[in-house]
């Protein structure tokens, strides 16, 4: 049975795919994924799997829905088949949200360092709780991105993100790399692309992660 990871994230363009797809491609290295991309129409998810997919066969899997409900039945559907389930959710709609909370047995939320992000993040908070009234053991944490850690402004927002939402973070981060970008229109990760920095860096948020799930097996 698959352990879900969902990534989730009230603000727009917080990095919420490039962390699916990225995670998706380290962890179908060496087990099956499946990868639900629940931010329909816009589909940035599918639309790198699908390159993905096309050029050669893969241990990976891509679903994509549009309702809450449908989620539900994708991930009972898709669960006894695969290693990992990861949920790419959209920025809007508390719905898909709250359900990739409830379905997942770890959520993710990417956040770059600022304020205008820490405060819709604060939002979240209401919908998590609203998840924990179905599911008390809701693991949500925050992955720092696009991190810029020298500046004195980001050091004091992961400082006020952590009293203030009162979330776990994760110990690595990934700074601000073109590679992801670059990676993503090619249908790529980082692992695969020429930039040993944000390999090594995203190498070292896999196997964090991949460390807390051992965990709850
Ligand atoms: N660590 C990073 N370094 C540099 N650019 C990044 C990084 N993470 C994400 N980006 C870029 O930021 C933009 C938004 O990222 P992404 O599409 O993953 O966010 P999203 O939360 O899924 O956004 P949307 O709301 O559009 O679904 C993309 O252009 C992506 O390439
Ligand atoms: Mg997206």
């Amino acid at each position: 049975m698959a352990q879900t990871i969902g990534i989730i994230q009230i603000k727009g363009g917080a990095g919420r795919s490039t962390l699916a797809t990225n995670l998706s491609a380290l962890l179908a290295e060496r087990n099956t994924v499946a990868l639900i991309d629940a931010d329909m129409p816009q589909g940035t998810s599918a639309a790198w799997a699908s390159i993905r997919l096309a050029d050669k066969p893969h241990s990976l899997t891509l679903a994509t829905t549009t309702t809450y409900q449908d989620l539900v039945e994708q991930v009972s559907r898709l669960a006894p088949h695969h290693d990992y389930v990861i949920i790419d959710t959209p920025p809007r709609g508390a719905e898909m949200t709250r359900a990739a909370l409830i379905l997942s047995d770890l959520c993710l939320v990417p956040l770059t360092a600022s304020a205008a992000e820490i405060w819709a993040t604060s939002d979240l908070l209401a919908t998590i709780h609203e998840a924990r009234e179905v599911r008390s053991d809701v693991d949500v944490r925050l992955i720092w991105t696009r991190f810029r850690g020298n500046t004195r402004s980001a050091q004091e927002l992961s400082a006020v993100a952590q009293q203030d939402l009162g979330l776990k973070e994760l110990k690595n981060k990934l700074g601000y790399r073109v590679a992801f970008s670059e990676a993503l229109a090619r249908g790529l990760s980082v692992l695969e692309w020429p930039d040993r920095t944000a390999r090594v860096e995203f190498q070292a948020v896999g196997k964090e992660i991949k460390k807390i799930l051992e965990g709850k097996r």
